[in-house]
């Protein structure tokens, strides 16, 4: 079955049985630009989805691979994936994702590859000390996704848009000669506050972006440093914060390959967008 927003409330329930962050307002997004398929038992309840997200014309990104706890390992989640991938191979994308070490054992079957990884951390409180940086303003749109098409190698401008007009006092950008050479914005979640993405152009600045978009939104937060930026991570866990899990980024098929400059992201901005 099709996805579509009257199903929000059970697609809100499967995030929660997985102790995910997901919050109706994300799957209001993705569902928005996105196609969704589920599988639900006889009395309606939904007890699996998968989404497609198309980013630009060359790769779409697999997201919400979730199934209720009492009706995995009964090949929900490899059918709706099959599907999903059937609909990108005809339209010529490459499937893209970030896996939990529980998904990749199902995506290794289906013909996923790994890229590179990153770690999820947490802080249960609020962050402090504050940490001062321009805001994201009109003007700066084009650069800012220019950057991130750089970086990320695809189109995500609704996402963009999204997430800065959800936290505009965590939507930040750093300069140089008036260029934008980095940004930051963060999302409320289920569970908690997530900063990401953050792309720069150097770590010195990547951190303190990181800290003025930390120090801009209420805890519990949660960020995912990518694991080449190791100096990130160690700071991270300097300031307090907690190792969750791990991600692998992945792709499939023979056309496997991972778009843009990951050199560029610091902090993906989750596993369900990229
Ligand atoms: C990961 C998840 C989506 C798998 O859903 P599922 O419907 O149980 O998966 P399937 O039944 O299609 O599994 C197909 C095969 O993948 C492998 N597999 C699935 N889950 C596995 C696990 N937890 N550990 C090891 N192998 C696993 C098995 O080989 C399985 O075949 P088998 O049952 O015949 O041995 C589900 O466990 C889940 O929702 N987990 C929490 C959320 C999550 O991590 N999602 C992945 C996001 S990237």
């Amino acid at each position: 079955m099709a996805l579509h927003q009257r199903h929000l409330a059970g697609c809100v329930a499967l995030s929660r049985s997985a102790s995910w962050n997901q919050n109706e307002a994300d799957w209001r997004l993705m569902l928005g630009f996105g196609r969704g398929w589920g599988i639900s038992a006889p009395e309606g309840t939904i007890c699996a989805s998968t989404i497609a997200l198309p980013y630009g014309a060359d790769f779409a990104w697999i997201a919400m691979v979730l199934v209720l706890p009492e009706h995995r390992r009964l090949g929900y989640a490899s059918r709706l994936l099959r599907g999903a991938l059937a609909e990108l191979e005809q339209e010529n994308r490459v499937a893209l994702l970030d896996a939990t070490p529980e998904g990749r054992a199902v995506y290794v079957q289906e013909g996923f590859r790994d890229f590179w990884g990153f770690t999820r951390f947490s802080l249960s409180t609020a962050f402090l000390p504050k940490q001062e940086a321009k805001p994201l303003t009109s003007t700066h749109w084009s650069q800012v996704l220019a950057l991130d098409a750089l970086a990320f190698g695809g189109d995500r401008e609704p996402v963009l848009r999204n997430l800065a007009a959800r936290q505009p006092s965590a939507a930040l950008v750093a300069e140089r000669n008036g260029q934008v050479v980095g940004f930051v914005l963060a999302r409320e979640g289920r569970e908690a506050m997530q900063v990401g993405p953050l792309v720069a152009r150097d770590a010195g600045m990547a951190r303190k972006l990181l800290a003025a978009a930390l120090g801009a939104v209420p805890g519990p937060v949660y960020v995912d440093i990518a694991d080449h930026a190791g100096p990130l991570q160690a700071w991270a866990l300097n300031q307090g914060f907690v190792v969750q899990r791990p991600f692998t980024r992945m792709a499939h098929g023979p056309r496997a390959y991972a778009p843009g400059d990951a050199s560029l992201v610091y902090c993906p901005t989750g596993p369900e967008l990229g």
